[in-house]
């Protein structure tokens, strides 16, 4: 099954950011749920325009939290996080949605909608920010129908297969074309042709100059993907290219 998994390599003309200007920047960044133990430690790391990258590490060693720290959803206890030049510790009230609105997220549990259609789970983001409503409409089942699911815009998500969820998910996550992508194993319910395929529309969008980070488990998609890989251990981040980025 894994032999089947195809993940194009990002090409060399991946447009690379300098340093200064990378849209996620993290600097000695920790995180404690509880006294005494880290989910993160002293993490620091720049992801820039148009590149795609694997965040890797076992259970529990962080990765959603790392997550979550860029569109702020937890705040860290140390260090500095700058997305698209804002620091996340001074977003003022409408700062936090304003921030959302530039950052597509997978979840990992997809939290979408349920008393809503597939079609209006995908085009709420661009119903807020104003988007003519015929424009949502094409949008939406063009982003459905790259993850397979136009012909299901009409049902409800808990009429679909853990799978199809996934990916509505993801479809929700890419309409806005945002400049940020961050997805939490969002291959985690689907078989190899589908993961490659949603991997593919990922590494499409990081063409288009969105950073994108995946959080995945999946061996066969970090043996393939011949990519930066950053894997955490012991709440740090551990940074590889290519295939040695299979190891967990
Ligand atoms: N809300 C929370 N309250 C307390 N501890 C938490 C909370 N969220 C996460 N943790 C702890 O922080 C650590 C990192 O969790 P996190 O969910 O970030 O890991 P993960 O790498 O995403 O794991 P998985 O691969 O299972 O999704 C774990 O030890 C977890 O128990
Ligand atoms: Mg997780």
């Amino acid at each position: 099954m894994a032999a089947k998994v195809k993940v194009r390599k990002p090409g060399p003309s991946s447009p690379a950011s300098s340093a200064g200007d990378a849209p996620v920047r993290m600097y000695g960044v920790s995180k404690s749920y509880l006294p005494g133990s880290w989910a993160l430690r002293n993490v620091s790391l720049e992801v820039g325009r148009g590149e795609f990258v694997f965040l890797t590490g076992a259970s529990g060693a962080g990765k959603t939290t790392l997550l979550k720290l860029l569109f702020a959803a937890e705040q860290p206890d140390e260090g500095q996080i700058l997305v698209l030049g804002r620091n996340i510790a001074r977003l003022g009230g409408g700062g936090v949605p304003a921030l959302r609105r530039r950052v597509g997220v997978v979840f990992q549990d997809f939290k979408l909608l349920n008393r809503r259609t597939v079609e209006e789970n995908v085009g709420v983001a661009l119903d807020v920010v104003g988007c003519p409503r015929r424009e949502t409409r094409s949008r939406v089942f063009n982003a459905l129908r790259q993850v397979g699911l136009h012909d299901r815009r009409n049902h409800q998500p808990l009429t679909l297969s853990g799978g199809e969820q996934q990916r509505v998910a993801v479809a929700r996550a890419l309409v806005g074309e945002p400049e940020i992508l961050l997805a939490d194993e969002p291959t985690g319910n689907l078989d190899s042709e589908l993961s490659s395929g949603i991997i593919e529309l990922m590494m499409a969008a990081a063409d288009r100059g969105t950073a994108v980070i995946v959080a995945t488990h999946d061996r066969s998609l970090l043996a393939r993907s011949g990519g930066r890989v950053l894997r955490l251990e012991n709440g740090g981040v551990v940074e590889s290219q290519g295939d040695s980025g299979a190891r967990g």
